[in-house]
């Protein structure tokens, strides 16, 4: 691709259920911590589709979209000490600033001065280009043996998937169950595995996606409530307890349902997904499980972990790149991935 330096190709969304790739002036610094990424691959997510929908409160029409992506530093801010321009790195869904009360506990999801911002409140990396903030922060560098691809889904679905099996405390003998085997599911599962439960349960009513999980050996039990009674089955696996932690990462009401139900008292229930509407939790029927709900936005404050575990051949994510698109034709791209057609997992849109 041949490069205007002043103006560049971005995906914009204008407006519900409308998007248009466009002619976008480059990023420029706009403060000592910033940085310019030169974005070499991005890809969509589901909670793009929801921003699309207009079920994202926070997110701002007009902006360019996207917040997963891996890319080289093109310049940097005076007070940015870890990155210089031609450094490969991944960046992180979530702006934080390190330094405010949420970022010291690490809950970077909730920092004071930052937060999801980019392809949400702020332009995102669906472009030739990216503007991060708290640069410092926010990007981690790629060792030579991590190549663009294989770290593409550090900073959002891997994150999110880490974040959700460390929510869940896995003790080496639990039952770990994860509904939905889609892009988050899957890296939940992968991540589980590294916390050493006895048994993963994989949950999906679309049996491709089972088959992947199965193929990746990324859980030990297969199941699609479309075919079974989930209940019975994971009460089957569990001396009649239920599972001891439920991940749930499908997002839809049936889902969020089955994730409390299929709990054995005192679990952990790891609400990873994003829902269009609200749930509810019938507090009546629950009484005396004695539940733990763990919700809400990844932390993704342990990117630097993953891109380690990933260049020690430990987690591997590449399977979950099922189509390439090239930016200017991001948009058939989303096509496929919001039909899930041709078995669409993820999409890398490479520069
Ligand atoms: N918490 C976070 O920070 C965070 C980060 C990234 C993504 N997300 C959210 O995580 C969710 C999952 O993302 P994804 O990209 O994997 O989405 P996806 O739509 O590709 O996958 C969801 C999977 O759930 C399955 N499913 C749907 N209803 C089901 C049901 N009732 N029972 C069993 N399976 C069912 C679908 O077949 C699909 O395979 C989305 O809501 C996304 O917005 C959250
Ligand atoms: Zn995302
Ligand atoms: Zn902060």
């Amino acid at each position: 691709m041949c490069y205007n330096y002043s103006v560049m190709k971005a995906l914009v969304w204008k407006d519900i259920g409308e998007i248009e790739l466009v002619d976008r002036p480059m990023p420029e610094l706009c403060s000592d911590k910033d940085a310019i990424i030169k974005v070499v691959m991005s890809s969509i997510c589901t909670s793009d589709l929801h921003i699309i929908k207009g079920f994202v409160p926070k997110a701002s029409k007009g902006i360019v979209l996207g917040h997963e992506f891996v890319g080289e530093v093109h310049s940097v801010g005076s007070g940015v000490k870890k990155f210089v321009p031609g450094d490969r790195v991944s960046a992180n869904c979530e702006t934080f600033c390190g330094e405010c009360w949420f970022c010291k506990r690490g809950f970077v999801n909730n920092c004071e001065n930052g937060g999801w911002e980019i392809g949400c409140s702020t332009d995102g990396c669906q472009a030739e280009y990216v503007r991060v903030s708290y640069a410092d922060s926010v990007l981690t560098k790629l060792p030579e043996s991590v190549s663009f691809e294989n770290a593409l889904f550090v900073g959002d679905i891997l994150s999110s998937g880490y974040w959700g099996a460390e929510l869940c405390e896995i003790k080496h003998d639990d039952v770990v169950a994860i509904i939905g085997a889609g892009p988050v599911g899957l890296c939940s599962m992968l991540s589980a595995k590294m916390f050493g439960p006895s048994r993963i349960v994989a949950i999906d009513t679309d049996d491709s996606r089972l088959s992947v999980a199965k193929e990746n050996g990324l859980a030990d039990i297969f199941l699609n409530p479309d075919k079974c009674d989930i209940g019975d089955e994971v009460r089957k696996l569990t001396d009649g307890r239920g599972a001891d932690s439920v991940i749930e990462a499908a997002g839809s009401s049936s889902s969020f349902q089955m994730a409390w139900e299929i709990a054995r008292a005192n679990a952990i229930v790891a609400v990873v997904a994003m829902y269009e509407k609200n749930q509810v939790l019938p507090l009546p029927n629950m009484y005396g499980k004695n539940l733990t709900f763990k919700t809400g936005g990844v932390d993704a404050a342990k990117c630097e972990k993953l891109v380690e575990l990933i260049s020690q051949n430990k987690i591997n994510t590449d399977f979950l790149i099922t189509h390439k698109f090239s930016l200017e034709n991001i948009k058939e791209a989303y096509k496929l991935f919001e039909n899930k057609d041709d078995n669409c997992l993820k999409i890398a849109i490479t520069n």
